[in-house]
């Protein structure tokens, strides 16, 4: 009885030895451990195009990504980082700017298009010139009218910053900052901005209504506008010719720049409706700035051309109070927890 008693004695001691010992143990290599996560996927949505293979996604990478997109001395006089043109408050897009400033008094040539779901996207810019987000950062970064700044510029100034060094290291074993890894994780922060949570997808899983008025315009929509910007994404990830008259002054020709193919000229990508109320200016240049101006154009503003989508030929037939319920519709679209999401705000 005795020894039994004290046998078990012992070996309870040592199971308790043992398991903090292995705690301790584990607690000790902790420090250089990255906790991987998993990508988000919301329930409605189809499987993501981008999987971050090569870039595994871990809170410390996201970390070291959403410091670098609110960083200034990611620009040439430190006034222009990320955020300055992709703001928060407006989805990651330019609150109210048909473009933004860059360096210098300069303007981008395009509006500044919102940032979230990037990795249900197929390609980057309004003309698709980049075919995935990871090496698109690379261009704003260099880009005499946005952040005018080179690669080497922002390591010299990142490389004398211990934080930063420590950051690089953790994440990438290595406190020699590259520009590869400073994209990695750029793309690691904007890849993960998943914004899914609108009275519509709420509508979705059966926890909210829409009102007669939305409810008329989600038909409308449905029937006019989906065969483009098609459900849950709403964009089909193609380009097409709205039909938008040119202007003089930007020049902007579209999709051929990219591929050279006159078939192209004057298309531009199909931008996702999602939270569009809040992301004013529209279309690629910023020449609207409410959505009843954007539903006028389908019904009265296409410009004849070779290459306007056959949808678009004849334009679309609407009474007032149906274009008015179709903003209504697009209205439900919009996410306003994205806007606050402390994950994504500045660190
Ligand atoms: C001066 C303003 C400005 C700055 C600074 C800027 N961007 Fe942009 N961004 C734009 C504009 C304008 C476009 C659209 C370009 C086009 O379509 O030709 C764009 C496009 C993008 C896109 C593609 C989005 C899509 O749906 O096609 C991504 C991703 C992006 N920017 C990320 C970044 C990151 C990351 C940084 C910082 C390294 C950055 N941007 C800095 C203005 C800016
Ligand atoms: C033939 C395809 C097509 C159809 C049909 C279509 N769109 Fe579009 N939509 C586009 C393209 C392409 C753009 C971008 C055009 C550009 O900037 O040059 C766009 C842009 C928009 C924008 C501006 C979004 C932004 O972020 O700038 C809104 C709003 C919009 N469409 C709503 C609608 C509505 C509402 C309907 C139905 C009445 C509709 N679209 C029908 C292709 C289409």
């Amino acid at each position: 009885m005795k020894k039994s008693f004290k046998l078990i004695l012992v070996l309870a001691l040592l199971s308790v030895a043992l398991s903090y010992g292995l705690n301790s143990c584990k607690k000790q290599d902790n420090p250089n451990d990255l906790h991987y996560i998993n990508q988000e996927k919301p329930e409605i949505f189809p499987e993501p195009l981008y999987h971050f293979a090569d870039n595994p996604l871990s809170e410390e990478g996201i970390a070291l990504g959403r410091k670098l997109f609110y960083d200034g001395r990611l620009s040439l006089d430190g006034n222009y980082p990320c955020a300055s043109c992709h703001q928060q408050s407006a989805a990651f897009g330019t609150f109210e700017h048909d473009r933004s400033h860059g360096y210098n008094g300069s303007h981008t040539l395009r509006n500044a298009p919102p940032l979230y779901n990037l990795a249900w996207r197929s390609s980057f810019h309004w003309d698709g010139e980049f075919a995935d987000f990871r090496s698109e950062a690379a261009q704003p970064i260099n880009s005499h009218n946005e952040m005018a700044e080179s690669f080497n510029g922002v390591i010299d100034k990142l490389q004398k910053d211990p934080e930063y060094r420590n950051m690089f290291r953790k994440v990438f074993r290595t406190e020699f900052i590259s520009a590869d890894n400073m994209l990695k994780a750029l793309a690691q922060f904007t890849g993960t901005m998943v914004s899914a949570n609108s009275k519509y997808d709420r509508f979705k899983k059966g926890e909210a209504t829409l009102n007669t008025q939305e409810t008329e315009g989600y038909e409308l929509f449905t029937q006019h506008c989906a065969g483009c910007h098609p459900e849950p994404m709403f964009t089909d990830n193609s380009f097409r010719n709205t039909g938008l008259p040119l202007d003089p002054v930007l020049d902007d020709h579209g999709r051929i720049r990219v591929t050279g193919d006159a078939g192209d000229e004057g298309k531009f990508r199909v931008p996702s409706l999602r939270s569009v109320y809040l992301t004013s200016n529209y279309m690629h240049d910023g020449r609207f700035n409410t959505l009843l101006q954007c539903v006028n154009h389908y019904r009265t503003g296409i410009q004849a051309g070779p290459n306007v989508d056959p949808a678009l030929v004849a334009g679309i037939s609407l009474t007032d109070a149906q274009a008015v319920n179709i903003t209504l519709f697009l209205r439900t679209l919009s996410d306003s927890s994205f806007l606050t999401d402390t994950r994504f705000t500045r660190p």
